[in-house]
Protein backbone atom coordinates (compact mmCIF):
# COMPACT_ATOMS: atom_id res chain seq x y z
CA UNK A 1 0.00 0.00 0.00
CA UNK A 2 2.50 2.54 0.80
CA UNK A 3 4.00 2.05 -2.85
CA UNK A 4 0.51 2.84 -4.07
CA UNK A 5 0.22 5.78 -1.47
CA UNK A 6 3.47 7.23 -2.73
CA UNK A 7 2.65 6.73 -6.37
CA UNK A 8 -0.52 8.92 -5.81
CA UNK A 9 1.41 11.82 -3.81
CA UNK A 10 4.58 12.25 -5.86
CA UNK A 11 2.68 11.23 -9.40
CA UNK A 12 -1.00 12.84 -9.28
CA UNK A 13 -2.35 15.66 -7.97
CA UNK A 14 -4.82 13.61 -6.18
CA UNK A 15 -5.86 14.23 -2.38
CA UNK A 16 -5.75 11.29 -0.41
CA UNK A 17 -7.57 10.48 2.47
CA UNK A 18 -7.83 6.57 4.49
CA UNK A 19 -10.08 5.43 6.88
CA UNK A 20 -10.39 2.29 9.13
CA UNK A 21 -13.67 0.33 9.66
CA UNK A 22 -14.84 2.77 12.23
CA UNK A 23 -14.48 5.49 9.71
CA UNK A 24 -11.51 7.00 11.95
CA UNK A 25 -9.02 8.88 9.98
CA UNK A 26 -5.88 6.91 9.21
CA UNK A 27 -3.66 8.99 6.85
CA UNK A 28 -4.54 11.87 5.16
CA UNK A 29 -1.77 13.31 2.45
CA UNK A 30 -0.50 16.97 3.06
CA UNK A 31 -2.11 18.00 -0.53
CA UNK A 32 -5.65 17.04 1.25
CA UNK A 33 -4.64 19.36 4.25
CA UNK A 34 -3.39 22.23 1.88
CA UNK A 35 -6.82 22.33 0.08
CA UNK A 36 -9.31 21.71 2.76
CA UNK A 37 -7.72 23.36 5.68
CA UNK A 38 -7.71 20.79 7.89
CA UNK A 39 -4.30 19.89 9.19
CA UNK A 40 -3.10 16.34 9.94
CA UNK A 41 -3.52 17.06 13.89
CA UNK A 42 -7.05 17.69 13.31
CA UNK A 43 -7.36 15.00 11.15
CA UNK A 44 -5.53 12.02 12.10
CA UNK A 45 -7.53 9.93 15.03
CA UNK A 46 -10.77 12.27 14.64
CA UNK A 47 -13.86 10.58 12.61
CA UNK A 48 -14.76 11.51 9.45
CA UNK A 49 -17.75 13.39 10.46
CA UNK A 50 -15.67 15.34 12.46
CA UNK A 51 -12.84 16.82 10.56
CA UNK A 52 -15.38 16.93 7.09
CA UNK A 53 -18.81 17.22 8.07
CA UNK A 54 -20.41 18.81 4.79
CA UNK A 55 -19.43 15.07 2.81
CA UNK A 56 -19.14 12.67 5.60
CA UNK A 57 -22.50 11.07 4.92
CA UNK A 58 -22.23 10.57 1.42
CA UNK A 59 -18.52 9.84 1.83
CA UNK A 60 -19.31 6.87 4.41
CA UNK A 61 -22.00 5.72 2.61
CA UNK A 62 -19.53 5.74 -0.65
CA UNK A 63 -16.46 4.02 0.80
CA UNK A 64 -18.94 1.28 2.72
CA UNK A 65 -20.56 0.62 -1.04
CA UNK A 66 -16.87 0.14 -2.06
CA UNK A 67 -16.69 -3.13 -0.32
CA UNK A 68 -16.53 -5.95 -2.02
CA UNK A 69 -19.21 -8.78 -0.73
CA UNK A 70 -16.25 -12.04 -0.89
CA UNK A 71 -13.44 -11.38 0.94
CA UNK A 72 -11.48 -8.29 1.12
CA UNK A 73 -10.35 -6.92 -2.27
CA UNK A 74 -6.44 -7.02 -1.83
CA UNK A 75 -6.34 -5.64 -5.29
CA UNK A 76 -6.82 -2.24 -4.15
CA UNK A 77 -7.42 -0.07 -6.71
CA UNK A 78 -9.52 -2.97 -8.35
CA UNK A 79 -11.72 -3.15 -6.50
CA UNK A 80 -12.42 0.74 -6.44
CA UNK A 81 -15.83 2.13 -7.11
CA UNK A 82 -16.47 5.60 -8.93
CA UNK A 83 -17.92 7.87 -6.02
CA UNK A 84 -21.59 8.12 -6.42
CA UNK A 85 -23.06 11.39 -7.92
CA UNK A 86 -20.98 14.07 -6.70
CA UNK A 87 -19.53 14.15 -3.19
CA UNK A 88 -17.84 17.42 -3.02
CA UNK A 89 -16.22 19.42 -0.19
CA UNK A 90 -16.45 23.05 -0.10
CA UNK A 91 -12.96 24.04 0.01
CA UNK A 92 -11.57 28.02 0.78
CA UNK A 93 -10.59 28.30 -2.83
CA UNK A 94 -13.43 26.57 -4.98
CA UNK A 95 -14.26 22.84 -4.16
CA UNK A 96 -12.61 19.30 -4.20
CA UNK A 97 -14.65 16.12 -5.25
CA UNK A 98 -14.23 12.48 -4.82
CA UNK A 99 -13.30 10.60 -7.42
CA UNK A 100 -12.79 7.34 -6.79
CA UNK A 101 -13.37 4.91 -2.92
CA UNK A 102 -11.82 1.68 -2.76
CA UNK A 103 -11.16 -0.64 0.35
CA UNK A 104 -8.12 -2.53 1.18
CA UNK A 105 -6.32 -4.95 3.91
CA UNK A 106 -3.30 -2.94 5.46
CA UNK A 107 -0.36 -5.21 6.49
CA UNK A 108 -1.92 -6.25 9.84
CA UNK A 109 -5.31 -7.48 7.46
CA UNK A 110 -7.20 -5.01 9.05
CA UNK A 111 -9.64 -3.46 6.80
CA UNK A 112 -9.50 -0.23 5.66
CA UNK A 113 -10.96 2.55 3.19
CA UNK A 114 -9.34 4.73 0.88
CA UNK A 115 -11.10 7.88 -1.02
CA UNK A 116 -9.09 9.50 -3.88
CA UNK A 117 -10.47 13.42 -4.41
CA UNK A 118 -8.88 15.84 -7.23
CA UNK A 119 -9.14 19.60 -7.94
CA UNK A 120 -12.74 20.40 -9.45
CA UNK A 121 -10.84 23.13 -11.43
CA UNK A 122 -8.27 21.09 -12.74
CA UNK A 123 -9.95 17.84 -13.28
CA UNK A 124 -8.48 17.20 -16.71
CA UNK A 125 -4.82 17.81 -15.69
CA UNK A 126 -5.51 15.41 -12.95
CA UNK A 127 -7.46 12.65 -15.36
CA UNK A 128 -3.87 12.49 -16.99
CA UNK A 129 -1.49 12.35 -14.48
CA UNK A 130 -4.08 9.53 -12.73
CA UNK A 131 -3.73 7.72 -15.74
CA UNK A 132 -0.43 6.84 -15.63
CA UNK A 133 -0.11 6.69 -11.91
CA UNK A 134 -2.28 3.51 -12.64
CA UNK A 135 0.44 2.44 -15.77
CA UNK A 136 3.36 2.62 -13.50
CA UNK A 137 1.23 0.75 -10.58
CA UNK A 138 0.09 -1.65 -12.85
CA UNK A 139 3.54 -1.96 -13.73
CA UNK A 140 4.41 -2.84 -10.69
CA UNK A 141 2.23 -5.38 -10.19
CA UNK A 142 3.99 -7.29 -12.94
CA UNK A 143 7.42 -6.81 -11.18
CA UNK A 144 5.93 -8.18 -8.27
CA UNK A 145 4.35 -10.87 -9.66
CA UNK A 146 7.85 -11.84 -11.66
CA UNK A 147 9.58 -11.57 -7.90
CA UNK A 148 7.14 -13.99 -6.29
CA UNK A 149 7.75 -16.68 -8.68
CA UNK A 150 11.50 -15.92 -8.68
CA UNK A 151 11.12 -16.46 -5.04
CA UNK A 152 9.01 -19.46 -5.57
CA UNK A 153 11.52 -21.37 -7.81
CA UNK A 154 14.19 -20.28 -4.87
CA UNK A 155 11.81 -22.35 -2.64
CA UNK A 156 12.27 -25.78 -4.82
CA UNK A 157 15.75 -24.89 -5.07
CA UNK A 158 15.88 -24.51 -1.31
CA UNK A 159 14.35 -27.93 -0.44
CA UNK A 160 16.86 -29.88 -2.57
CA UNK A 161 19.76 -27.99 -0.76
CA UNK A 162 17.37 -28.94 2.55
CA UNK A 163 17.54 -32.21 1.30
CA UNK A 164 20.94 -33.16 1.06
CA UNK A 165 21.57 -30.91 4.05
CA UNK A 166 19.82 -33.67 5.63
CA UNK A 167 21.78 -36.66 3.90
CA UNK A 168 25.11 -34.90 4.93
CA UNK A 169 23.50 -34.57 8.32
CA UNK A 170 22.96 -38.18 8.47
CA UNK A 171 26.17 -39.10 7.27
CA UNK A 172 28.22 -37.19 9.62
CA UNK A 173 25.47 -39.09 12.44
CA UNK A 174 25.84 -42.18 10.79
CA UNK A 175 29.90 -41.54 11.08
CA UNK A 176 30.04 -40.04 14.06
CA UNK A 177 27.78 -42.95 16.33
CA UNK A 178 29.64 -45.87 14.63
CA UNK A 179 33.26 -44.63 15.12
CA UNK A 180 32.93 -44.81 18.56
CA UNK A 181 32.05 -48.25 19.15
CA UNK A 182 34.25 -49.40 15.81
CA UNK A 183 37.45 -47.54 17.92
CA UNK A 184 36.91 -48.99 21.25
CA UNK A 185 35.85 -52.52 19.25
CA UNK A 186 39.46 -52.59 17.52
CA UNK A 187 41.94 -50.96 20.53
CA UNK A 188 39.90 -54.53 22.55
CA UNK A 189 40.67 -56.78 19.65
CA UNK A 190 44.61 -55.18 19.88
CA UNK A 191 44.85 -56.25 23.72
CA UNK A 192 42.47 -59.67 22.99
CA UNK A 193 45.38 -60.58 20.48
CA UNK A 194 48.30 -59.50 23.44
CA UNK A 195 46.65 -61.50 25.83
CA UNK A 196 46.40 -64.17 22.99
CA UNK A 197 50.18 -64.43 22.20
CA UNK A 198 50.75 -64.58 26.29
CA UNK A 199 48.48 -67.54 26.34
CA UNK A 200 49.99 -69.05 23.56
CA UNK A 201 53.55 -68.70 25.00
CA UNK A 202 52.24 -69.96 28.58
CA UNK A 203 50.69 -73.47 26.95
CA UNK A 204 53.87 -73.49 24.43
CA UNK A 205 56.08 -73.75 27.67
CA UNK A 206 54.83 -77.52 28.79
CA UNK A 207 57.56 -78.61 26.63
CA UNK A 208 60.01 -76.90 28.30
CA UNK A 209 58.79 -77.31 31.99
CA UNK A 210 59.83 -80.24 34.01
CA UNK A 211 56.59 -80.56 36.22
CA UNK A 212 53.28 -80.09 36.79
CA UNK A 213 54.27 -77.75 39.69
CA UNK A 214 56.65 -75.89 37.35
CA UNK A 215 54.07 -75.10 35.15
CA UNK A 216 51.41 -74.11 37.57
CA UNK A 217 53.93 -71.53 39.40
CA UNK A 218 54.33 -69.81 35.74
CA UNK A 219 50.96 -69.66 35.61
CA UNK A 220 50.24 -68.06 39.17
CA UNK A 221 52.02 -65.13 37.99
CA UNK A 222 49.35 -61.72 38.61
CA UNK A 223 49.55 -60.88 34.87
CA UNK A 224 47.55 -64.28 34.18
CA UNK A 225 45.40 -63.30 37.04
CA UNK A 226 44.82 -59.97 35.24
CA UNK A 227 44.54 -61.15 31.78
CA UNK A 228 41.51 -63.47 32.81
CA UNK A 229 39.28 -61.09 34.55
CA UNK A 230 40.05 -58.17 31.89
CA UNK A 231 39.06 -60.78 28.56
CA UNK A 232 35.84 -61.22 29.66
CA UNK A 233 35.17 -57.30 30.18
CA UNK A 234 36.95 -57.05 27.26
CA UNK A 235 34.42 -59.51 25.20
CA UNK A 236 31.68 -58.51 26.71
CA UNK A 237 32.62 -54.21 25.94
CA UNK A 238 33.05 -55.45 22.58
CA UNK A 239 29.32 -57.13 21.76
CA UNK A 240 28.19 -54.17 22.99
CA UNK A 241 29.81 -52.56 20.74
CA UNK A 242 28.85 -54.10 17.95
CA UNK A 243 25.24 -54.79 19.20
CA UNK A 244 24.83 -50.42 18.73
CA UNK A 245 26.36 -50.63 15.04
CA UNK A 246 23.73 -53.30 14.42
CA UNK A 247 20.98 -51.42 15.59
CA UNK A 248 22.37 -48.08 13.71
CA UNK A 249 22.29 -50.22 10.71
CA UNK A 250 19.15 -52.34 11.15
CA UNK A 251 17.53 -48.66 11.68
CA UNK A 252 19.02 -47.15 9.21
CA UNK A 253 17.54 -49.45 6.34
CA UNK A 254 13.95 -48.90 7.53
CA UNK A 255 14.86 -45.16 6.38
CA UNK A 256 14.94 -46.91 2.23
CA UNK A 257 14.33 -49.74 1.26
CA UNK A 258 10.84 -50.52 -0.12
CA UNK A 259 10.78 -54.01 -0.04
CA UNK A 260 7.75 -55.58 2.24
CA UNK A 261 5.08 -56.29 -0.19
CA UNK A 262 1.17 -54.76 0.82
CA UNK A 263 -0.60 -53.57 3.58
CA UNK A 264 -3.38 -55.38 5.52
CA UNK A 265 -6.45 -54.23 7.74
CA UNK A 266 -4.89 -54.53 11.33
CA UNK A 267 -7.14 -54.07 13.87
CA UNK A 268 -4.50 -51.24 15.82
CA UNK A 269 -6.09 -52.29 19.46
CA UNK A 270 -5.00 -55.65 19.04
CA UNK A 271 -0.94 -54.27 17.83
CA UNK A 272 -1.01 -52.02 21.14
CA UNK A 273 -1.32 -55.06 23.20
CA UNK A 274 1.09 -57.37 21.10
CA UNK A 275 3.58 -54.16 21.65
CA UNK A 276 2.78 -54.02 25.27
CA UNK A 277 3.31 -57.57 25.97
CA UNK A 278 6.77 -57.34 23.68
CA UNK A 279 8.16 -54.33 25.84
CA UNK A 280 6.49 -55.42 29.54
CA UNK A 281 9.43 -55.53 30.65
CA UNK A 282 10.26 -51.77 30.18
CA UNK A 283 7.04 -50.64 31.16
CA UNK A 284 5.83 -52.68 34.16
CA UNK A 285 7.70 -50.93 36.83
CA UNK A 286 7.56 -47.37 35.47
CA UNK A 287 4.29 -47.18 34.74
CA UNK A 288 0.64 -47.44 35.18
CA UNK A 289 -1.19 -48.35 31.11
CA UNK A 290 -3.89 -47.16 31.01
CA UNK A 291 -6.54 -47.46 27.81
CA UNK A 292 -8.85 -45.33 26.28
CA UNK A 293 -9.90 -47.05 22.98
CA UNK A 294 -12.40 -45.41 20.59
CA UNK A 295 -14.51 -47.31 18.25
CA UNK A 296 -11.89 -47.13 15.03
CA UNK A 297 -11.73 -49.08 11.76
CA UNK A 298 -9.19 -51.80 10.86
CA UNK A 299 -6.37 -50.03 9.44
CA UNK A 300 -4.77 -50.79 6.14
CA UNK A 301 -1.09 -50.99 7.77
CA UNK A 302 1.62 -53.14 7.87
CA UNK A 303 1.53 -54.39 11.58
CA UNK A 304 4.77 -54.76 12.39
CA UNK A 305 5.88 -51.76 11.53
CA UNK A 306 3.36 -49.73 13.11
CA UNK A 307 4.16 -52.00 15.93
CA UNK A 308 7.57 -50.54 16.05
CA UNK A 309 6.53 -47.23 15.98
CA UNK A 310 4.15 -48.14 19.20
CA UNK A 311 7.17 -49.87 20.86
CA UNK A 312 9.85 -46.74 20.35
CA UNK A 313 6.81 -43.82 21.85
CA UNK A 314 5.86 -46.24 24.87
CA UNK A 315 9.56 -47.34 25.52
CA UNK A 316 10.08 -43.19 25.20
CA UNK A 317 7.28 -42.95 27.45
CA UNK A 318 8.68 -44.89 29.97
CA UNK A 319 12.36 -43.89 29.92
CA UNK A 320 10.75 -40.35 30.46
CA UNK A 321 9.34 -41.09 33.71
CA UNK A 322 11.56 -40.89 36.89
CA UNK A 323 10.06 -43.12 39.37
CA UNK A 324 6.52 -44.22 38.40
CA UNK A 325 3.69 -42.27 36.63
CA UNK A 326 0.72 -43.16 33.59
CA UNK A 327 0.96 -44.18 30.58
CA UNK A 328 -2.40 -43.01 28.71
CA UNK A 329 -2.74 -44.78 25.31
CA UNK A 330 -5.94 -43.35 23.17
CA UNK A 331 -7.13 -44.09 19.99
CA UNK A 332 -9.81 -42.69 17.78
CA UNK A 333 -10.81 -42.27 14.22
CA UNK A 334 -11.96 -38.66 12.51
CA UNK A 335 -12.46 -40.11 8.73
CA UNK A 336 -10.88 -40.93 6.63
CA UNK A 337 -8.02 -41.08 9.55
CA UNK A 338 -7.52 -43.00 12.61
CA UNK A 339 -5.56 -41.46 14.98
CA UNK A 340 -3.21 -43.37 18.12
CA UNK A 341 -1.61 -41.50 21.00
CA UNK A 342 0.68 -41.86 23.68
CA UNK A 343 0.24 -39.86 26.64
CA UNK A 344 3.16 -39.97 29.43
CA UNK A 345 3.51 -38.23 32.86
CA UNK A 346 7.01 -37.86 32.13
CA UNK A 347 9.09 -35.22 32.30
CA UNK A 348 8.28 -33.36 29.30
CA UNK A 349 10.32 -31.29 27.02
CA UNK A 350 11.11 -27.84 26.33
CA UNK A 351 10.19 -26.24 23.27
CA UNK A 352 13.61 -26.27 21.84
CA UNK A 353 13.83 -30.38 22.40
CA UNK A 354 10.54 -30.96 20.93
CA UNK A 355 11.17 -29.29 17.89
CA UNK A 356 13.93 -31.91 17.17
CA UNK A 357 12.86 -35.21 18.20
CA UNK A 358 12.54 -36.58 14.81
CA UNK A 359 15.99 -35.85 13.81
CA UNK A 360 18.24 -38.46 12.93
CA UNK A 361 20.50 -39.04 16.13
CA UNK A 362 19.03 -36.52 18.27
CA UNK A 363 19.16 -37.91 21.84
CA UNK A 364 19.16 -36.28 24.99
CA UNK A 365 19.67 -39.63 26.79
CA UNK A 366 23.32 -40.62 27.91
CA UNK A 367 25.91 -41.89 25.52
CA UNK A 368 25.50 -45.41 25.13
CA UNK A 369 21.59 -45.28 26.38
CA UNK A 370 20.07 -43.65 23.06
CA UNK A 371 20.69 -43.99 19.59
CA UNK A 372 18.46 -40.74 18.61
CA UNK A 373 17.24 -42.74 15.85
CA UNK A 374 13.50 -44.44 17.44
CA UNK A 375 12.00 -41.32 16.68
CA UNK A 376 12.76 -40.54 13.36
CA UNK A 377 12.74 -44.32 11.92
CA UNK A 378 9.09 -43.96 13.50
CA UNK A 379 8.36 -40.92 11.34
CA UNK A 380 9.32 -42.19 8.36
CA UNK A 381 7.16 -45.40 8.78
CA UNK A 382 4.28 -43.02 9.19
CA UNK A 383 5.08 -41.01 6.18
CA UNK A 384 5.30 -43.89 4.19
CA UNK A 385 2.33 -44.71 5.07
CA UNK A 386 0.84 -41.27 4.67
CA UNK A 387 0.51 -40.50 8.51
CA UNK A 388 1.73 -38.08 9.98
CA UNK A 389 2.85 -37.31 13.87
CA UNK A 390 2.10 -34.22 16.70
CA UNK A 391 3.70 -33.71 19.68
CA UNK A 392 2.80 -31.79 22.36
CA UNK A 393 5.10 -31.58 25.51
CA UNK A 394 5.66 -29.54 28.22
CA UNK A 395 7.89 -29.52 31.35
CA UNK A 396 7.21 -31.19 34.64
CA UNK A 397 3.78 -32.34 32.91
CA UNK A 398 4.64 -34.53 30.31
CA UNK A 399 4.07 -35.92 26.27
CA UNK A 400 1.53 -36.86 24.37
CA UNK A 401 2.27 -38.07 20.95
CA UNK A 402 -0.32 -38.31 18.46
CA UNK A 403 -0.27 -40.74 15.06
CA UNK A 404 -2.21 -40.20 12.66
CA UNK A 405 -2.38 -42.86 9.59
CA UNK A 406 -5.24 -43.03 6.70
CA UNK A 407 -8.12 -45.42 7.02
CA UNK A 408 -7.09 -47.20 3.68
CA UNK A 409 -4.02 -46.71 2.00
CA UNK A 410 -3.82 -44.55 -1.46
CA UNK A 411 -2.19 -46.60 -4.65
CA UNK A 412 1.22 -44.08 -4.25
CA UNK A 413 1.75 -45.44 -0.87
CA UNK A 414 5.02 -47.12 -0.34
CA UNK A 415 5.52 -49.53 2.67
CA UNK A 416 8.89 -50.13 4.08
CA UNK A 417 10.82 -53.47 4.79
CA UNK A 418 9.82 -54.13 8.11
CA UNK A 419 12.63 -53.54 11.51
CA UNK A 420 15.73 -56.50 11.15
N1 LIG B 1 7.87 -39.24 25.83
C1 LIG B 1 8.96 -38.45 25.85
N2 LIG B 1 9.18 -37.62 26.91
C2 LIG B 1 10.25 -36.81 26.96
N3 LIG B 1 11.20 -36.75 25.99
C3 LIG B 1 11.03 -37.55 24.91
C4 LIG B 1 9.92 -38.43 24.78
N4 LIG B 1 10.02 -39.08 23.60
C5 LIG B 1 11.16 -38.64 23.02
N5 LIG B 1 11.78 -37.73 23.80
C6 LIG B 1 13.02 -37.00 23.49
O1 LIG B 1 13.31 -37.22 22.13
C7 LIG B 1 14.64 -37.73 21.98
C8 LIG B 1 14.69 -38.60 20.75
O2 LIG B 1 13.91 -39.78 20.92
P1 LIG B 1 14.25 -41.06 20.08
O3 LIG B 1 13.30 -42.13 20.47
O4 LIG B 1 14.34 -40.69 18.66
O5 LIG B 1 15.73 -41.40 20.54
P2 LIG B 1 16.21 -41.97 21.94
O6 LIG B 1 15.05 -42.47 22.73
O7 LIG B 1 17.05 -40.91 22.57
O8 LIG B 1 17.13 -43.15 21.49
P3 LIG B 1 16.64 -44.61 20.92
O9 LIG B 1 15.16 -44.55 20.74
O10 LIG B 1 17.35 -44.76 19.65
O11 LIG B 1 17.04 -45.56 21.97
C9 LIG B 1 14.90 -38.43 23.29
O12 LIG B 1 16.29 -38.52 23.57
C10 LIG B 1 14.20 -37.50 24.29
O13 LIG B 1 14.99 -36.37 24.58
MG1 LIG C 1 13.64 -43.79 21.85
Amino acid sequence: MKKIIDTLDNDTNAGLVIVDRGMVIRYMNARMAQWTGVTAGQALGASLALAFPACAAALQACLLDALPSGPHGRGAVDNGLPAKGLIQIPTPSGAIECMVCFPFTDIDDELSYAALFYDARDAEAFHRSFGSAINRLLRLQVEQQLLLLKLEHKDDHLLEVEKLAGIGQLAAGIAHEINNPIGYIFSNLRTLASYVREMLNLIDAVDTVKSLDEFRQLRNCPEYEYIRSDVESLIRESEEGIDRVKKIIGALKDFSHPEEPGYRPVDLHRCIETTLKVIANEVKYKAEVVKVYGDIPDVECNASQISQVLMNLLVNAAQAIDNFGVITIRTGHEAPWVWLEVDDTGQGMERSVASRIFEPFFTTKAVGQGTGLGLSVSLSILEHHGGSAEVDSEPGRGTRIRLWLPQTQSATAVPLETAG
